[in-house]
């Protein structure tokens, strides 16, 4: 389902790669992330392409709900308390210059994207933890202060109080990233099959550069980095509701089944009901947000619904900087989990000073190769999830039969003693995939509230005729056409 910022935007469409070209760096995908990167690059004088294997902001971008803000969770105690106060103010200071530079360089160039500076507010229903936010919060030099429920702009959230951060913003994703990918060479339509050291391969073309930024959500590249090692996919769903009301402000709850909001123009965007992706076996996920909508807000509307697709890394601070040792030219931005308007403008800070070799002095917290040892139950515990799917996918027989799903419904069943994934639409036509990820092997698991079939080990997704929709796998599924 199309989110609510596609309807009166349309960025203008590029070629496809097609031959040999050679430039200083190339960047892997034309989200905020590659926009932002390549546009700072291009800013201080480097020769950068983009290559996008589908439309510009196709991916994760035309999703967010477009926060542009430093507060992410409760996430400086934490921070604070793990890595210290070095840190704190690294993660801090990246993130509020991310702010700064956000508005500098929507003047500059006056953007005209619904750029609106608001508050960030955090609530939660004990205040210790809201407390101890506020302090480390402040501590890292950010303006934050505890709100008490009674002082909130909105008051039906069954909170004690909130965390204010002030001077943060909010604007229209695909009208800002059109106007700055306007100046950047990008190649639509041209997925990368692989990497060799310092040349990029895609299906018509290939590219040599000094320098490649893989900004594409997930990394593809399995060695060197072993990103999939340290990361997996989580799914949130959102909600634009008109006849709401104004909340004045962006709010996140800390509470597992808490609620976001904000406005864009006459609409509140409600979103909620966040999970690991490819743990989506019983669905409802909309239905649980709708009735809630309709309980807070009974006069409203509901006029859009989209999902959005996050990377969390196992200490969930976004991997910005070199790839892997053994290649020293090769760089990523990912692991942004629901942060990714201020992820992406940090990574194209960080990124630009580290390519034009320029010393930044809030890199370290974002190292992606810093020491996993902190993380070790985390890293076992993504290991666990691919050995379960993969020794289910081998071993487990379904007990389902093609004849008793229901229309409309999807599962694994068994067909001429092969295990296949299928879906039957509600005229009983049947489409079956084999459910086997092309990534990693995975056992791919049915997503009953988006009709598709999903991983639960990296979280690459596909349409139920076996599409490919999200990375890390590169390649749709094979289909079982045998079946009528
Ligand atoms: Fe890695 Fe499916 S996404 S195995």
């Amino acid at each position: 389902m199309n989110s609510i910022w596609e309807d009166i935007e349309s960025i203008k469409g590029r070629k496809m790669l097609e031959g040999e070209i050679e430039v200083e760096v190339v960047v892997i995908g034309a989200g905020m992330a590659g926009c932002l990167i390549a546009h700072q690059l291009q800013k201080a004088g480097k020769e950068v392409i983009v290559l996008e294997a589908k439309r510009i902001a196709s991916g994760q971008t035309q999703n967010t709900t477009a926060k542009i803000t430093s507060q992410h969770g409760l996430f400086y105690q934490t921070i604070l308390k793990e890595l210290g106060e070095e840190k704190n103010w690294q993660y801090a200071a990246a993130n509020e210059r991310a702010i700064k530079q956000f508005h500098q360089l929507i003047e500059e160039e006056k953007i005209d994207c619904d750029y609106e500076k608001t508050n960030a507010y955090l609530y939660a229903k004990e205040k210790q933890c809201l407390e101890e936010e506020v302090r480390a919060a402040q501590l890292a030099g950010i303006q934050a202060s505890y709100v008490p429920a009674k002082e909130l702009p909105i008051q039906f959230l069954s909170c004690i109080g909130a965390v204010r951060f002030e001077n943060q913003a909010q604007f229209h994703p695909l009208k800002f990233i059109s106007h700055i990918s306007k100046k950047l060479r990008i190649y639509e339509n041209t997925p990368v099959r692989k990497v060799e050291n310092n040349i990029v391969f895609t299906p018509k073309g290939k590219v040599k550069a000094e320098k490649i930024v893989f900004a594409c959500h997930f990394p593809f590249v399995n060695f060197p980095g072993l990103y999939f090692t340290k990361m997996h996919q989580e799914r949130s769903y959102v909600l634009a509701l008109e006849n709401a009301m104004n909340v004045d402000g962006m709010y996140i709850g800390v509470e597992k089944h808490s609620f976001s909001f904000r406005n864009w123009g006459k609409y509140l965007l409600f979103g909620g009901e966040g999970h690991r992706t490819g743990e989506n076996i019983m669905g409802g996920h909309y239905k649980v947000l709708e009735q809630k909508a309709r309980e807070l807000f009974p006069n409203c509307t509901i006029v859009r619904k989209w999902s959005a697709q996050d990377c969390v890394t196992i200490d969930q601070t976004p991997y910005i900087g070199n790839f892997a040792s053994n290649q020293p030219n090769w760089y990523i931005a990912t692991g942004f989990k629901k942060w990714g308007m201020t992820s992406s403008m940090v990574s194209a800070m960080l990124l630009t000073d580290m390519i034009c070799g320029r010393k930044n002095s809030m890199a370290d917290v974002f190292n992606p190769k810093r020491s996993i040892v902190g993380s070790l139950p985390e890293v076992l515990e993504e290991g666990k999830t691919a050995v379960q799917s993969i020794t289910k996918r081998i071993f487990q027989v379904p007990k389902e039969s093609i004849k008793e799903l229901l229309p409309g419904h999807g599962g694994v069943a068994v067909f001429g003693g092969e295990k296949v994934g299928v879906y039957k639409d509600e005229k009983e036509k049947i489409y079956a995939v084999n459910i086997k990820c092309p990534h990693l092997g995975c056992q791919l698991e049915w997503n009953p509230d988006e009709k598709t079939w999903d991983c639960p080990c990296h979280g690459s997704r596909f349409d139920y005729r076996g599409n490919l929709l999200s990375n890390p796998a590169q390649n749709s599924l094979e289909c079982c056409c045998s079946i009528k």
